[in-house]
């Protein structure tokens, strides 16, 4: 069976990180490419950080495009106090040798999806959504070559990780994510109330340092950083990101509903909050699967197989 073709959009982020790095160890997967956006950190710094996660798998092919460097209306807000000032602090990687694509991302998302059959491509956003909602105004003809949008972000009963009501990617561009989620792009939502299930405890992390490989003490070394700052409860490290991928290499990890989900862009409290229908009450369309449940042992093991494949 051919490798599904993939676009990843991403503000690495450790977590980040350990997504494109599960997607570049599995074969299901062929990475078209990686578009960086700001979020975590700067732009600049969330390509450069595309770049250096590409060689730690040592893929150096993979074509990197450096994107949107602010929200479409907000001022950007970064979260260097959960990455670090680099964004995957931790690790202590050297500057890339790889050079990033001359065009930028919201052009070639453009015309790399325009050139591709309708529905043959899915694309997996990992950061604000600055970077889709653009190309998307620009070319809204780029809905119907997505097959699937898988997206971490948003929250429901988890509550947001930014403001009570707003989870980060959501919380920094909500215009954005308002324009995506009416574009009429098959989308599928990870969001807190799953990610929060997915801990990498410190069992689980001793185990992912214990591969002995250069990528898995690499990966090691990100989380022990990630985990002093980004926790649930005790002894859990929520792998948000890493989620979206394994979704698409195994479905059965995750169950979710369709329903409506609409996006706060007016509240004194609430902007970037994704306002849920379970109960169906607005009558507006489903326009998102959003995910509840996950098996998280399945999950890990499928992650601590992968990233010892590298
Ligand atoms: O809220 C978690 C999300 O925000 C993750 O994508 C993390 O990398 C940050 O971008
Ligand atoms: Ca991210």
């Amino acid at each position: 069976m051919a490798p599904r073709p993939i676009i990843i959009d991403t503000d690495p982020g450790q977590d980040d990180c350990i997504a494109i790095l599960l997607a570049l160890a599995s074969p299901e997967l062929e990475i078209l490419g990686l578009t960086a956006v700001a979020g975590n950190v700067g732009v600049d710094l969330t390509a450069a950080n595309a770049l250096k996660i590409c060689e730690i798998a040592g893929r150096p092919d993979i074509k990197v495009f450096r994107g949107c460097d602010r929200p479409l209306e907000k001022p950007l807000t970064i979260a260097p106090e959960i990455h670090g000032k680099s964004g995957l602090d931790g690790a202590d990687l050297p500057p890339p040798r790889m050079a990033l694509q001359r065009d930028h991302a919201v052009d070639w998302l453009i015309a790399m999806l325009m050139g591709r059959p309708d529905r043959g491509t899915t694309l997996v956003a990992l950061g604000p959504l600055t970077n889709l909602a653009t190309a998307l105004c620009r070319e809204p003809r780029i809905a119907r070559k997505i097959d699937e949008l898988v997206v971490m972000g948003g929250a429901s009963r988890a509550l947001g990780n930014v403001t009570p009501a707003a989870e980060f990617n959501i919380h920094v561009d909500p215009h954005a994510a308002d324009i995506v989620l009416a574009g009429g792009i098959p989308t599928a939502l990870m969001t807190l109330d799953v990610t929060h299930q997915v801990l990498a405890t410190r069992a689980r992390r001793d185990r992912i340092r214990d591969l002995g490989t250069p990528a898995a003490a690499t990966v090691a070394r990100l989380l022990e950083f990630y985990a002093k700052r980004e926790r649930v409860g005790p002894d859990g490290v929520p792998l948000h990101d890493p989620c979206t991928i394994a979704y698409l290499l195994d479905p059965t990890l995750f169950s979710g509903e369709r329903i409506n989900v609409a996006i706060e862009l007016a509240g004194t409290h609430t902007t970037g909050m994704t306002v849920m229908d379970w109960r169906r009450r607005t009558g507006r369309a489903p326009n998102c699967l959003v995910f509840r449940e996950v098996d998280h042992e399945r999950f890990f093991a499928l992650l601590t197989e992968r990233l010892g494949r590298l």
